[in-house]
């Protein structure tokens, strides 16, 4: 096939990658602006090499005008998770969406593989705007937690060297240190709400700072040379302090001065 055809049947492809990767990465933002906990920690994005979907084609005897309607996982989305409690709620999250059109789902956290792989799969139906209107194509979905994405990471580049043909005893290895995996998933979710706790905490706290700090640029406008300068002496003493509370009361305080200026801008 002639490479200006690969880059036709590819470009919807790009498409779709780029769009769900923006998409699910607002998600992320839109939480943290929020201040609330995202399920999803990150999200990965590709478009599948021509030279891997050729051996795909080989391997399983796909002709090259299949290649749209038996390759599922052109195009492919990972999103990553702190804990496997998430998942599910990832999972929930795709389904409710109206842009997203759900083909298969495979559950390979409940029923892992034999080589010990686990990871939440979906194909997904979704249209992408192209030049010659829409187009509906097919994306492979991967959820997985940051342990069992390192263990795939890492038996993906042995199965890699040894071009499928891994040693028994690094085979044993993957075997054993998935069951690893399996535990400190599992260790992680009995920690699981303490951790969520700290890390909103911090979140909250990042906010009420950001927050603050705007404030004060916007009163530099108005307010007095002076009178700026006691406002940020007295914010980095609290903000020292390191305690949220104070932090909150001073941010209101703040909110009361600027709106004191505001009333004032309005009425002159
Ligand atoms: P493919 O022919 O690879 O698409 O397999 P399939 O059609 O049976 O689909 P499946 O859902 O099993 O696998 C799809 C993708 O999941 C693969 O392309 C890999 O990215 C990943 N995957 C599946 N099994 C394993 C595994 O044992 N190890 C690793 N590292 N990744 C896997
Ligand atoms: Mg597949």
């Amino acid at each position: 096939m002639e490479i200006q055809m690969w880059r036709e049947i590819l470009n919807p492809y790009e498409l779709a990658v780029e769009e769900l990767t923006c998409k699910f990465n607002h998600l992320i933002k839109e939480h943290h602006d929020r201040g609330f906990y995202s399920s999803i920690e990150r999200v990965e994005g590709r478009v599948k090499a021509i030279s891997s979907i050729l051996d795909k084609c080989q391997k399983k005897g796909i002709s090259l005008d299949e290649v749209t309607t038996k390759i599922e996982d052109i195009a492919g989305i990972r999103i990553i998770c702190q804990f496997v409690e998430d998942i599910e709620r990832v999972v929930e999250l795709i389904h409710k969406r109206s842009d997203i059109e759900i083909k298969q789902e495979k559950d390979y956290i409940n029923a892992p593989k034999n080589t010990g792989y686990r990871s939440y799969h979906m194909i997904i139906w979704y249209t992408v705007e192209t030049m010659d209107g829409p187009k509906r194509i097919m994306v492979e979905i991967q959820i997985r937690t940051m342990a069992m994405n390192f263990w795939a990471t890492v038996e993906h580049s042995l199965q890699y060297k040894y071009k499928m043909h891994i040693p028994k005893e690094i085979e044993e290895r993957l075997s054993k240190s998935a069951e690893a995996i399996v535990m400190l998933d599992k260790e992680m979710s009995q920690v699981r709400l303490e951790i969520m706790d700290a890390q909103n905490a911090f979140q909250h706290q990042a906010k009420v700072v950001a927050d603050i700090l705007n404030t004060i640029q916007n009163m530099y406008r108005v307010a007095s040379t002076r009178e700026m300068a006691k406002i940020q002496d007295e914010f980095y003493q609290i903000y020292s302090m390191n305690n949220l509370e104070q932090l909150e009361r001073f941010h209101k305080q703040l909110d009361t001065i600027a709106e004191g200026y505001r009333t004032q801008s309005i009425d002159e």
